[in-house]
């Protein structure tokens, strides 16, 4: 049977889904209070101002609330969004066609902008900086350039990595914000505000439950309480107990600390095939049958980040948290 990511955004019904839950506005935002209360004083300076918004670069892991801050920004400043990913600006045609789209304040959210093509990324510079866009336009076997005068906006990029986002292009963002995991109590707020926005009552102990096996997650707790819901359907139950919560959780194959089957797939990969590392990341993703980009940007920075792996020059090495987690002894796996 072929494993379910918990993480999967693909389908339609899954984005539906997660527009039907996103906060729209700062005050419904849960945690990363440093970053919300920065933005607060800088949208409401921007607007006495009557000035755009700085550019707005927001990375970290998936699922921490990066695309659902931008629509906010957008909100909160009263202005439209026109989006736009990386990868699918492809010529300077198409970077033109949105930018043109742009009335004066509107916000720009380009999703995945550390894919975006090189030759792009430089058409963006001068329209950051000086509102103007620098087109080469090909008529009758000639070339010319000329200069386009933007409406000033406020470009917000949302990457999971960082640090694949050139240096000019970082530098011409005015804001930078780094998510961070959420706390028990942010993740406990986040799905009792789902289960008042899908009707669908959850007891505290059931919902602290979820908070507790989410991987510090707000998508993932809102993937997890959809799932629990659709066991409280069927079970024709109207509350969510916490006995429900941690049988469907056992079914959906999370475990205590909310590693789901990838994660104890990769620990498992790392220990035993590879005595604990180090080891190149490509080797362990085809191992466990998984896109590189899936395992270094959704399945990685949690384990790094609750110490479960490293990251060495030489690859990745397993800590002693996962042995113990994996009740292996670190011994065993040596013979
Ligand atoms: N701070 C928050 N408060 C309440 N709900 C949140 C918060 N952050 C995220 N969510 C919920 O989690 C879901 C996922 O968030 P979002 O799509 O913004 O993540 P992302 O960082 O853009 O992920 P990706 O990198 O995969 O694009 C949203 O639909 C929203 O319901
Ligand atoms: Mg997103």
């Amino acid at each position: 049977m072929e494993e379910e990511n918990i993480l999967e955004t693909n389908s339609l019904e899954t984005d539906n889904f997660e527009n039907n839950i996103r906060p729209q506005s700062l005050k419904e935002y849960v945690g990363q209070e440093e970053i919300t209360k920065n933005l607060s004083v800088f949208i409401e300076a921007s607007k006495i101002r009557n000035e755009s918004l700085d550019h707005v670069l927001l990375y970290g892991p998936p699922g921490l609330g990066k695309t659902t801050l931008a629509h906010i920004i957008a909100n909160e400043l009263g202005v439209n969004i026109k989006t736009a990913s990386g990868p699918s600006i492809e010529k300077s045609g198409d970077l033109a066609a949105i930018l043109s789209t742009l009335e004066p304040g509107d916000v720009l959210f380009i999703d995945e902008i550390h894919r975006m093509p090189k030759f792009i990324e430089e058409i963006l510079y001068p329209a950051m900086e000086d509102f103007e866009m620098d087109l080469v336009l090909n008529t009758d076997g000639k070339s010319r350039n000329i200069k386009i005068d933007l409406p000033p906006f406020t470009l917000v990029g949302a990457t999971t990595r960082a640090g694949d986002i050139s240096s000019p292009l970082r530098d011409r963002f005015g804001i930078v914000s780094k998510l961070q995991y959420y706390t028990e109590e942010e993740l406990l707020q986040i799905v009792n505000r789902t289960s008042r926005v899908l009707a669908m009552p959850i007891e505290e102990s059931a919902a602290r439950l979820i908070a507790q096996r989410c991987r510090k997650t707000p998508r993932i707790a809102n993937r997890l309480f959809k799932r629990i819901r659709d066991f409280a359907l069927v079970e024709n139950v109207e509350q969510i107990s916490k006995k429900l919560a941690e049988d469907s959780l056992k079914r959906l194959k999370v475990d205590d600390y909310g590693l789901d089957a990838i994660d104890i797939e990769y620990l498992t990969s790392l220990i035993t095939k590879f005595n604990g590392g180090p080891v190149g990341v490509e080797t362990i993703a085809t191992s466990i049958g998984e896109e590189v980009s899936t395992v270094e940007d959704v399945v990685e920075p949690f384990l790094l980040q609750e110490g479960f792996i490293k990251r060495t020059p030489r690859g990745r090495v397993a800590e002693n948290k996962a042995y113990e987690h994996l009740q292996i002894d670190h011994y065993t796996t040596l013979f």
